[in-house]
């Protein structure tokens, strides 16, 4: 399968000149890289800058969306406001965005459906919040969040998504889990779908690896998962785009 390299800004940067030479700087340093699929997440108000520097290497996502189209819901941003602006994949159930915006399974599951409909492929995160959790509460804690985000959705789905395995704990912390805990963590969630769905839709759903990935790193990850989502690392140009180098080479 070929490998993903997701980048999601967060809150970064802080205007959209530096937006702009980030984004520019990756494409650059991009250009020609074959084998590897990257997408970039920005904040949503530097999307319609970005979208307008022509790509075909890079495809533009959004780190969050809401579940209704429109309506009275102040402050939020649908799936088709996003599409508009050449948005193709949307992040959902992020932990920080549990940690600080009380997003929930039932929220996600919503966000996840609502993404779908729009036409968007969806990167839905999941992954335990202790360090110190043994391999069967990660096993639980992953089936819990990935049954329930995926309530209701149909099989033929699957070919829109991706699964983040995050641990929390590792999250812009410079821990990561150990390439054995990764690979355990991959297999388990295959069969949590399988489980669900089928093995074929279950092969389907690319499995990528978050949590202070870096390019020292990521050949360990890109050997035994299908990519990495970055957050730290991935407003650094020269850095995300050694990451994006190395994964293409797996
Ligand atoms: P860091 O790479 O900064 O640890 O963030 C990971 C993450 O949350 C990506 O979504």
């Amino acid at each position: 399968m070929i490998k993903f390299i997701v980048a999601n800004w967060k809150l970064h940067p802080v205007t959209a000149q530096e937006a702009e030479t980030l984004f520019k700087s990756v494409l650059g340093g991009v250009k020609g890289v074959k084998n590897v699929d990257v997408a970039v997440c920005p904040p949503a108000i530097f999307l319609p800058l970005l979208n307008q520097i022509k790509v075909k290497k890079i495809v533009l996502g959004a780190q969050n969306l809401f579940w209704e189209e429109k309506g009275a819901y102040t402050g939020e941003i649908s799936g088709p406001m996003l599409r508009q602006f050449g948005c193709r994949y949307a992040i959902v159930g992020h932990s920080e965005r549990k940690q600080y915006f009380y997003e929930t399974d039932e929220t996600i599951n919503l966000k996840l459906k609502a993404a779908f409909k729009a036409g968007l492929k969806a990167v839905l995160c999941a992954g335990e919040s202790d360090r110190g959790a043994s391999e069967k509460e990660v096993a639980q804690i992953l089936e819990t969040q990935i049954q329930n985000a995926l309530a209701g959705i149909p099989k033929g789905r699957l070919a829109d998504l991706t699964i983040a395995y995050e641990p929390v704990w590792a999250i812009g912390t410079g821990l990561t889990v150990t390439p054995d805990d990764a690979l355990k963590a991959k297999l388990f969630i295959k069969k949590v779908l399988m489980n669900l769905y089928d093995r074929p839709s279950a092969e389907r759903v690319r499995i990528l690896y978050g949590g202070s990935v870096n390019s020292k790193n990521i050949s360990d990850f890109v050997q035994i998962l299908d990519g990495a989502l970055v957050g730290g690392a991935s407003v650094d140009a020269t850095e995300f785009v050694k990451i994006v180098k190395i994964a293409s080479l797996a």
